[in-house]
């Protein structure tokens, strides 16, 4: 056994092909609504987050072809693409969950949104769910994370 490295979860990501559809059914039937919405360029994509708590429910869509998002629609469809769970150290998260020799997607952490550092942990490894890591506030995107 290990240490727990998840505090909690940050956000469940689901795929979408028309975002401003998916923002409108949250808004109209569940009364979740966008509390930050931002173009991430080096995945090709466009997140908006839906606050749920302290969590936030992250629509996803692709920005170009080549986006990985792109690839899950076209094979899977719309639907559950990853869990991110905040850990209080991403570098150290990553290496703990090397070291208990599961396969990684990033080899080091990275900047994701609102200023935090992720890196993802392959779905091979984790049962078929895309895992990801997130360290939150870092940089001054720092929202809705409670203090650690
Ligand atoms: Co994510």
């Amino acid at each position: 056994m290990t240490e727990p490295l998840l505090t909690e979860i940050d956000h469940v990501a689901i795929a979408v092909r028309d975002m401003d559809a998916a923002i409108e059914w949250y808004a109209q039937t569940l009364g979740a609504r966008v509390a930050h919405r931002e173009l991430v360029e080096h995945d090709g994509v466009e997140e908006a987050l839906l606050a749920v708590g302290e969590s936030y429910v992250q629509l996803v869509s692709p920005t170009r072809e080549s986006s990985a998002v792109a690839t899950f629609l076209a094979t899977r469809g719309e639907g559950l693409h990853h869990v991110a769970y905040r850990v209080a150290d991403c570098a150290e998260a990553l290496e703990a969950v090397r070291r208990a020799g599961s396969r990684v997607v990033d080899e080091a952490p990275r900047r994701g949104s609102r200023g935090t550092m992720i890196a993802f942990v392959h779905p091979k490894s984790s049962f078929g769910t895309l895992v990801e890591l997130v360290q939150e506030g870092l940089a001054d995107g720092k929202v809705g994370a409670p203090p650690q």
